[in-house]
């Protein structure tokens, strides 16, 4: 029996067609082998059940796939030379451990539902996952929103100093901007918790498999019912998450442009302490904003996902088709680059520091002279005349400003509610509970 191979048939296919179609997927794969083995569990505990293997059988294919699962804990799973993928190194450890049983854990399945439900499972755990390291820097954003909210700056439009705005109100719209980000992964995740197992090759199997049963034992929402759907679903599910990733990619990107940007010599209003910043082989004074530059290239690429991944699933027919394998890469690569950008921001904005009193510099004047249309307004002054006897004002250079902070409404610089923006974050939160792989294999085992 040849295990390299799940489709071996005696002809052996040329290894240069071998080794295209396999390309660097093994260390793609490598990372679905837990997932791999806890979804194989699930679907042994079903075959018994449906009366499609004996007790005896499962008994000694959950042990091997328990003991299988102890050497991917310790680092020793391997992928090896001349096996094409997860699911093939899974299968032949098997039959070497325990030869006949072994080779009936593919009953009722097909690699690809069983790729799809990896990719399930490892999806649910990577979006939790960046959730709370998101979390973590929505919580530093909201509490240096809190610290400094008094810390007035001014606000630009056309890049041109506009209205009067403040560290609490910079801060705080970034932070809401994650909770947005953290809908949208949510949303994603709902996509994703979906048990595709049974579906086998996109078209069902006549063997009486139990799907309500795998969907329970693996903890998902629900399952995708239509098997040809199942197959579609691949990629739309990725779509999604792209989109999700790209949201918060964005957020990222742009904080960290307003923070190169007020870094500048000409804006000053932060800074970072010396260890954080980076400098210049050739000019002594150079001061770099190097982390922020990178999370912003980084964070720009990642807005190319949703392209890529319509790209790779656009025009293709229903069914499955190689190029879906493309997907993986580019998904767990996108959740590999985002969760450090999140991190090191998190990491820098702990030793942020803070001009006070930008706004005493009378260049900065102007921007008071709607709050001053305002104040005429509310004593009785129809908008557009206010508007106009402050133009006046202005033109002739005798604008003097009044400091003031008269903002009470709903987000403005008076009223940020951020215990509400927090409130809505916490919420979204709640979605984020998945069971990490360790869990849940011990949880399977008691069905032993
Ligand atoms: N590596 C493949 C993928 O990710 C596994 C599924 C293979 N299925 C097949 N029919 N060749 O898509």
């Amino acid at each position: 029996m040849n295990f390299q191979r799940l489709w071996d048939k005696g002809i052996a296919p040329h290894p240069a067609v071998i080794e295209f179609t396999t390309g660097n997927e093994k260390q793609t794969d490598l990372q679905l082998a837990g997932w791999d083995i806890a979804g194989s569990l699930a679907h042994v505990i079903m075959l018994a059940k449906a009366g499609l293997i004996t007790d005896s059988e499962k008994k000694e294919l959950m042990n091997a796939l328990h003991s299988l699962f102890e050497k991917y804990l310790k680092g020793g799973f391997v992928i090896e030379e001349g096996v094409e993928d997860i699911h093939s190194q899974v299968e032949k450890e098997l039959s070497d451990m325990i030869g006949p049983s072994g080779r009936k854990v593919h009953t009722g399945r097909s690699r690809n539902d069983q790729v799809l439900l990896d990719i399930r499972l490892f999806t649910r755990a990577a979006i939790d996952n960046l959730a709370g390291t998101t979390h973590n820097l929505f919580n530093r954003l909201i509490s240096l929103s809190n610290q400094y909210r008094e810390i007035l700056l001014p606000g630009y439009t056309h890049m041109q100093p506009a209205m009067v705005s403040s560290f609490g109100l910079w801060f705080g719209g970034y932070a809401e901007a994650l909770t947005d980000d953290l809908l949208l992964l949510s949303a994603a995740g709902k996509l994703n918790n979906r048990n595709p197992l049974g579906t086998a090759a996109g078209y069902g199997t006549t063997l009486p498999v139990d799907r309500s049963m795998t969907t329970a034992l693996l903890g998902f929402e629900d399952m995708i019912y239509n098997s040809v759907y199942s197959g579609i679903n691949r990629g739309k599910v990725e779509s999604a998450v792209a989109s999700a990733l790209a949201s918060l990619g964005n957020t990222l990107a742009k904080f960290s442009m307003d923070i190169c940007l007020f870094m500048t010599t000409e804006f000053r209003f932060i800074e970072f302490p010396d260890d954080l910043i980076t400098g210049s082989s050739i000019m002594p004074q150079k001061k770099n904003p190097d982390v922020f530059e990178l999370v912003r290239a980084k964070c720009n690429l990642i807005q190319s996902l949703p392209a890529q991944v319509s790209m790779i699933i656009n025009n293709l027919p229903s069914g499955y088709n190689r190029d879906l394998q493309l997907l993986k890469q580019l998904i767990f690569n996108g959740f590999d680059e985002i969760i450090p950008c999140v991190e090191i921001l998190t990491f820098m904005l702990g030793e942020i520091k803070i001009r006070r009193n930008i706004l005493d510099n009378p260049q900065y004047n102007s921007i008071f002279s709607t709050e001053e249309v305002n104040r005429m307004v509310r004593n009785g002054i129809p908008f557009r005349d206010a508007y106009m006897a402050v133009s006046g004002i202005l033109k002739n250079g005798s604008f003097l400003r009044t400091m003031t902070s008269d903002y009470t409404h709903e987000g403005s610089i008076g009223n940020l509610c951020n215990d509400r923006i927090a409130e809505r974050e916490s919420e979204i939160m709640k979605s984020f509970n998945s069971i990490p792989v360790k869990e849940l294999v011990e949880r399977l085992m008691k069905h032993l």
